[in-house]
């Protein structure tokens, strides 16, 4: 795949991620879109409904991401974001994700997505469910700790002291390292914290859920956490 330049918030280290799918269009997605279209990577974006359902709102909240469908947007993105309720993720389009390298911001929200004991058993972070269901996919837990506001405002360059970290957890160290240089060009520093089943701070009621904090903070109060 050939290379993009670097972004303008990314450290010196070359991309080979052009195109970016996120499925769902709410908060989290557009924010998410938006960044990534200001580090320069081309955006298709999605919900469950027609394209032309969310295209004003993708026009006005990510100029310049392209409204499609969710099977259009896993088949053609180099790296897929689910942004849709954790309880939907059944609906999520598994032939066209096999093989993709897939960020999961979801969280488990009562109030959303109904009770559920399976999404609150202490054994299992719900990334490895998700994992579980999208067998064929390469999955990588991150960009879900931090609210949608601090996320929208959250980006520096490398190197400020301003800073926020993004924790990031997963089992293959290659896939992480790509989703790291990923989180780095939408401008956060990358905390590799382990495995999906390590990510149980991340999620919500977890040492690390809200955290706008730097990367090295986001380290202690891990560390702190397990002590
Ligand atoms: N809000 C936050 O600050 C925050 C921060 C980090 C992570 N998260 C997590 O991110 C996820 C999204 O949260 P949100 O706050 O952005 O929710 P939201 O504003 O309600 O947006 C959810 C989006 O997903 C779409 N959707 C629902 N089912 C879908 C499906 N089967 N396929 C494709 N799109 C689908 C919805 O559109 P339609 O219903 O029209 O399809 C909507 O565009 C949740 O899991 C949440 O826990 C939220």
């Amino acid at each position: 795949m050939p290379e993009i330049d670097t972004p303008p918030h990314a450290t010196q280290t070359p991309q080979t991620i052009r195109t970016v799918g996120i499925l769902g269009a709410g908060k989290v997605g557009t924010v998410l879109a938006r960044l990534a279209l200001a580090a320069g990577y081309e955006v298709l974006i999605a919900s469950s409904r027609p394209p032309a359902a969310i295209a004003l709102t993708v026009d006005v909240l990510a100029h310049g991401a392209l409204a499609t469908t969710a099977p259009d947007a896993a088949a053609r993105a180099d790296i897929v974001i689910l942004a849709i309720p954790l309880g939907k993720y059944q609906s999520l389009p598994v032939d066209e994700l096999r093989g993709k390298l897939v960020i999961d911001t979801m969280n488990y929200w009562w109030e959303v997505d109904g009770i559920r004991s399976d999404f609150t058993d202490p054994d299992t972070t719900t990334s490895e469910i998700v994992a579980a269901f999208l067998s064929d996919s390469r999955m990588v837990k991150g960009l879900n700790h931090m609210g949608y506001h601090d996320l929208d405002e959250g980006p520096r360059r490398a190197g400020d002291p301003r800073r926020k970290g993004i924790a990031i957890v997963g089992g293959d160290a290659s896939d992480k390292e790509e989703v790291a240089r990923f989180v780095d060009a939408l401008g956060f520093d990358p905390v590799d914290l382990g495995d999906l089943a390590d990510g149980g701070p991340l999620q919500p009621g977890g040492a690390l859920f809200g955290a706008n904090i730097s990367a090295a903070e986001i380290r202690s109060t891990v560390e702190d956490a397990a002590a």
